[in-house]
């Protein structure tokens, strides 16, 4: 028997017993298989294991609770649930950093954390892995975390910017180092913009692209760049100023 998951805008992704198979409608990056395997030798439960290559790729299920698509449920964004949020991402970086797969670059990024790749504990509601490792590269610490406190807070003109400054800083409590609040949300508007521009460059040939293009999303994700842009700032502001 098998179950459909919900994937669509790069996979059509199907449970099979303790397994989920993947087909792919464009090829995941080079470095997803190796991270996975990476991952799997390491030990580390934040990830599933690759079964098969494939195609169809074939991954372990990972039981448990994964937010839909849409407007972040306030569960994924208590403190506790961000605070373990920057620990895992933490330690996917920390586990990847100076490997040779990473080569010259700071780490391994997933490169797209959302609530939708994540799978939280249903008893404790706290996040203990990520799905969908297609966009995995080498790169930066603050661009994985940029990438996170977008889609976590939902920076855009629909945030409460108290409310987001409170959930980047528990993040990044979570993720337990220095890195400045200021380049992570620097990092979430590079992303914003990038990801306005990718949707437009792809519509002429992916038809997934070419609906999100259709919608206005390009114009929605450059209005939360300038959103973001202009509450710099305040999105980072020490803890003595709030
Ligand atoms: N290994 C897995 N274990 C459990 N659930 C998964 C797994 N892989 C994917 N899913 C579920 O399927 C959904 C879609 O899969 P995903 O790999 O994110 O594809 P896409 O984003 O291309 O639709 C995820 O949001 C998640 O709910
Ligand atoms: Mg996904």
């Amino acid at each position: 028997m098998s179950d459909p998951l919900g994937g669509g805008t790069r996979t059509e992704v199907r449970r099979v017993g303790d397994h989920v198979v993947r087909a792919h409608h464009r090829p995941p990056s080079p470095y997803a298989h190796p991270t996975l395997e990476l991952l799997g030798a390491r030990g580390w439960g934040g990830a599933p294991r690759l079964v098969a290559a494939g195609p169809p790729e074939e991954l372990t299920f990972l039981a448990g609770a994964v937010p839909p698509r849409g407007p972040v449920p306030a569960w994924a964004r208590t403190s506790d649930a961000l605070r373990a949020l920057g620990r895992l991402v933490r330690e996917l970086h920390d586990l990847t950093a100076g490997t040779e797969l990473v080569g010259d670059a700071e780490t391994m990024c997933h490169n797209d954390l959302s609530p939708a790749n994540t799978v939280y504990r249903p008893t404790t509601l706290l996040p203990y892995a990520f799905v969908d490792w297609d966009l995995a590269a080498p790169g930066t610490r603050v661009a994985d975390l940029g990438h996170a406190a977008w889609q976590w807070l939902d920076l855009g003109p629909r945030a409460d910017v108290t409310a987001a400054r409170r959930g980047l800083r528990s993040l990044l409590d979570g993720y337990g180092s220095d890195l400045g609040a200021r380049e992570v949300v620097a990092a979430a508007a590079r992303w914003q913009r990038e990801t306005a521009s990718g949707i437009e460059d792809g519509a002429a040939t992916d038809p997934t692209l070419a609906a999100l293009n259709a919608a206005g999303v390009p114009a929605d994700c450059r209005a939360a760049a300038g959103w973001t842009d202009a509450h710099l700032a305040e999105l980072s502001a020490p803890d003595v100023l709030r």
